[in-house]
């Protein structure tokens, strides 16, 4: 059987920070609320004019470089995002475009699972035969969507991207992939207007309705449930345990659903990773970035069992055991 595997991993974070004193200076909120409840003091921004294409762009060039492949050498672009430069064209076109690709190119969104879904879309073109070589790249610039007068939803937002190669192998990468939605209760996490549900008027748009509207504790408790969930199923499904996982890396939204989820699965805190001080919440980038993370800073060996965990809006959420099949950087 043909398998998937990564072989080249690359992250783009934009340069300007927003830390959580300049929000203090922005709503009523202070660092140490953020903090506690959060996790996080500080994020990226999208510089003006960077749209979530040039995030995916050099996220992708530097997981191509990682691969030691070229934009040419790639069959299928596969972006997952929730924060699209446009409706159409899809942001993986207009990434690939910047890459200087002209292969297939897609976006998945599923919020803040995308990438667990691109990387399953990808997993599966490979395994099948149709694809060799796939560049899946989760990339968000969600602080477009938020409402800096909101102090409950703009403290949780940054910008960036991740991204990785699979290419057809004959080891072994993507072990065992869990997916799943519910899409009966949209209300508790959503961008009310703009779509074909509610184009934008005047009159939304003066009522916020184009921005992030979050039920923070709804949220919570779906993660802390799911987490869990699809995590042991992925696991069932590649014949591994708990015990066997070197690094569970969920999406990063808040610390406080980090440390419950390693309670929950029993995992010494120690091995779920954490990078959301320095990051916040970037959707879908986060997976992706926080293995390149891992990566670059060697903390990764070949051989290494990992969980890659994604939950969000939808709901949706989904989980990928994946066998790390590089040497250690
Ligand atoms: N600074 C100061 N006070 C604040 C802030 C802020 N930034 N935001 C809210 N508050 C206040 C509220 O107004 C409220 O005040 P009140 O008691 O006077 O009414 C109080 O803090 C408590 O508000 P809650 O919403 O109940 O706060 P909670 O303890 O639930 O924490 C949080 C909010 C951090 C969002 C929490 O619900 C949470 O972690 N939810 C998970 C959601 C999440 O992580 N979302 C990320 C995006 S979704 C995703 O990635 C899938």
């Amino acid at each position: 059987m043909t398998h998937a595997a990564i072989t080249g991993i690359g992250a783009y974070l934009p340069e300007r920070r927003l830390t959580n004193a300049d929000l203090e200076r922005l709503v009523d909120t202070t660092d140490e609320w953020i903090t506690t409840r959060t996790g996080i003091r500080e994020r990226r921004l999208a510089a003006e004019g960077e749209a979530t294409s040039d995030l995916a762009a050099r996220a992708g060039l530097a997981a191509l470089g990682d691969a030691s492949l070229k934009p040419a050498d790639i069959d299928l672009v596969i972006v997952g995002t929730s924060s699209p430069d446009k409706i159409f064209p899809s942001t993986a076109c207009l990434a690939a475009a910047k890459m200087g690709a002209s292969c297939a190119a897609v976006d998945t969104m599923a919020a803040c699972s995308s990438f667990v879904y691109a990387l399953h879309s990808a997993t599966c073109a490979i395994e099948s035969g149709r694809a060799k070589r796939v560049l899946a790249i989760g990339a968000d610039a969600l602080t477009r969507h938020v409402d800096f007068t909101d102090r409950a939803t703009c403290v949780l937002f940054g910008d960036g991207a991740g991204a990785v190669v699979l290419e057809e192998s004959s080891e072994p990468g993507v072990l065992g992939i869990d997916l799943g939605a519910d899409g009966t209760r949209p209300d508790i996490l959503e961008i009310p207007v703009g779509g074909s549900a509610a184009p934008a008027t005047c009159e939304r748009i003066e009522q916020g309705l184009h921005y992030v509207k979050m039920n923070g504790q709804e949220v919570f408790k779906f993660a802390v449930r799911v987490i869990p969930q699809t995590t042991r199923k992925a696991l069932l499904a590649s014949h591994n345990d708990v015990d066997d996982l070197k690094w569970l890396i969920p999406h990063q939204a808040n610390q406080r659903i980090l440390d419950t989820v390693a309670d929950r699965l029993g995992l010494p805190h120690d091995r779920v990773y954490s990078g959301i001080s320095t990051t916040g919440n970037t959707s879908a980038a986060s997976i992706p970035l926080a293995v390149n993370d891992l990566y670059t800073c060697g903390r990764l060996m070949y051989g290494d069992l990992l969980a890659l965990v994604g939950f969000g809006a939808g709901l949706t959420w989904g989980a990928a055991i994946v066998r790390w099949t590089k040497e250690v950087r």
